[in-house]
């Protein structure tokens, strides 16, 4: 299992979100779960684990998880003005759901199963 520290992710909430740049995001994403604190991710905000390329997204009744890479040619994802877009070819996908909004890519960012456990998101 691991655990994030708060220099591990970038959060932006959904209202009024600015660009927010992620770092390159190179190799496979790591195996076994993430941690995220409940109160790390407050409701309407999405966070970009840049270290795990994951995307975590809590909204008003869910709290959903999609890969932060790109289904076209594997480019890591950031979030700019409340979608995952992509910095390679200029891909667009839904935050919480991962669909494309916009191709090249033809598929959606593929889903993380996510489970809470009190104050925990667990995710992976
Ligand atoms: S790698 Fe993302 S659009 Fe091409």
């Amino acid at each position: 299992m691991k655990e994030l520290s708060r220099r591990g992710f970038i959060a932006a909430g959904c209202v009024g979100c600015v660009a927010v740049t992620v770092g390159c995001a190179n190799g496979a994403a790591q195996s076994g779960p993430t941690r995220v604190g409940m109160g790390e991710l407050r409701v309407g905000e999405t966070l970009v684990l840049v270290d795990r390329q994951i995307v975590v997204t809590r909204g008003e009744s869910s709290i959903t998880a999609v890969e932060a890479q790109c289904t076209h040619q594997g480019c890591a994802v950031s979030l700019v003005d409340d979608v995952l877009k992509c910095p390679c070819h200029g891909s667009k996908f839904d935050r919480s759901t991962g669909a494309v909004l916009r191709g090249p890519a033809t598929e959606p960012l593929p889903a993380l199963p996510v489970s809470v456990d009190g104050e925990n998101i667990w995710i992976g």
